[in-house]
């Protein structure tokens, strides 16, 4: 990976290397994507203040999430189908965290299954859950998260509707993929990318096939899982899971500080500021301008994370100065791992790393910890983002 020297190289080299479909799955968002755009737009526009001679020459990015200490604040999202943008891309992923410190969170919708990735890394992850109309199913996969020692657990509240994304339907995006004469040119130009795929452990759904009755017929499993989706899910649901689920709980997809509130209350004991990486609710604020009042609403006993458009380790910065402890990483190692597999994952943490630390150095900044408003132009945003203790 020697010309790559930012997460948008290895989106070019993604682009280049992944079918179409895959590529524009991870790549686009929702209708008119104004969120999605807004996510970048409004970190680019947030200043960072320059300071000199200040000694930062012992600067560490080691923080702690939830009890658990970390390289660096950072923890790779829960993005679904990995394994279609390389074979294996759950644990590929997963060890590329492990290797830097950082955790991994599993989709609901990974190709791998819990128990895959469980037994290829032999380290603890986070999982990611969907509760959908088929409770059972919740109940069960959450016994299985525990029996893989999955160490937290990230309910996302923000998909009770699916939000259209207009480059799926046109591409067909299926899983595995629709034949059609321009996927099968597209595929035979990237073999690497086929040989990869056809070897993974898993060309499906890995949680959930053997487990939903009667659908081992992929098509069939995909459509059940349209299906699923619940419009009905309610603050109840929460309650329900807090008391079958006997870890850390994180609440993500947070966007409404009375909504934070609420989610402090049920006992959440952190939650993500997320609109889903502007798939969901197209016009909704970007997610670093939804922070500031949600970092204030809520006290310092639950945790506040952040992502949304991270794409350099400025960004990070940013978020931490207005109040988040860490950042979900998103599109950023999904291009890394089209682009290279595990090392493009590595690659991508390596990159914000470092651009981190610069910006920590350039600030006059030398721990995760002291990270506030006053990195900002015009200081903190609130004053409250300001003193949330680290
Ligand atoms: C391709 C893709 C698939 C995703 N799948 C899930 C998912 O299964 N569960 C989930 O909670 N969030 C999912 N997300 C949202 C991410 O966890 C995260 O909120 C978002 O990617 C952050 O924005 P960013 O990509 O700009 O960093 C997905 C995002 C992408 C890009």
């Amino acid at each position: 990976m020697k010309n790559i020297t930012c997460i948008d190289d290895l989106r070019q080299l993604a682009r280049r290397r992944v079918p179409r479909a895959f590529f524009d799955y991870a790549d686009s968002g929702s209708y008119q994507e104004e969120t999605l755009r807004a996510n970048r737009g409004d970190l680019e526009r947030i200043k960072l203040r320059q300071r000199i001679l200040v000694d930062v020459s012992q600067r560490s990015l080691a923080t702690t999430v939830i009890g658990q200490k970390l390289s660096s604040p950072m923890i790779l999202a829960p993005v679904g189908l990995l394994g279609m943008q390389r074979g294996d891309g759950e644990i590929l992923s997963a060890n590329a965290a492990n290797a830097a410190g950082i955790p991994f969170t599993l989709s609901t919708m990974s190709i791998c299954s819990i128990e895959d990735v469980a037994e290829a890394t032999r380290k603890p992850f986070w999982f990611q859950l969907y509760v959908i109309r088929d409770r059972d199913f919740s109940k069960d996969i959450l016994a299985r998260a525990v029996a893989a020692k999955c160490n937290a657990l990230v309910l996302t509240v923000d998909l009770q509707v699916l939000g259209q994304r207009h480059r799926d339907i046109k591409n067909g995006m299926t899983v595995p993929p629709e034949i059609r004469i321009a996927n099968v040119i597209d595929v035979a130009t990237k073999p690497a990318w086929a040989w990869s795929v056809l070897n993974g452990r898993s060309k499906t759904f890995g949680n959930l096939a053997g487990h939903v009755k009667g659908m081992e017929n992929v098509n069939e499993l995909a459509k059940w899982v349209g299906e699923q989706f619940d419009p009905a899910l309610s603050w109840k649901d929460v309650e329900w899971i807090k008391k079958i689920w006997p870890g850390k709980l994180i609440l993500k997809g947070i966007l409404d500080a009375d909504d934070a509130k609420t989610a402090v209350k049920l006992g959440a004991d952190a939650i993500v500021v997320s609109n889903h990486g502007g798939r969901q609710l197209d016009g909704a604020p970007s997610s670093i301008s939804a922070l500031p009042a949600i970092a204030d609403a809520v006290g310092s006993d639950t945790e506040v994370l952040f992502d949304g458009g991270v794409r350099t380790g400025a960004d990070i910065m940013r978020a931490l100065a207005l109040g988040a402890r860490a950042c979900m990483i998103g599109r950023a190692y999904v291009y890394g791992l089209g682009a290279g597999g595990q090392v493009g994952v590595a690659k991508a943490i390596d990159i914000l790393e470092k651009e981190l630390s610069v910006a920590m150095a350039l600030t006059g900044t030398n721990r995760i910890a002291d990270i506030d408003g006053r990195v900002l132009v015009g200081g903190a945003a609130t004053k409250k983002a300001a003193k949330r203790k680290r």
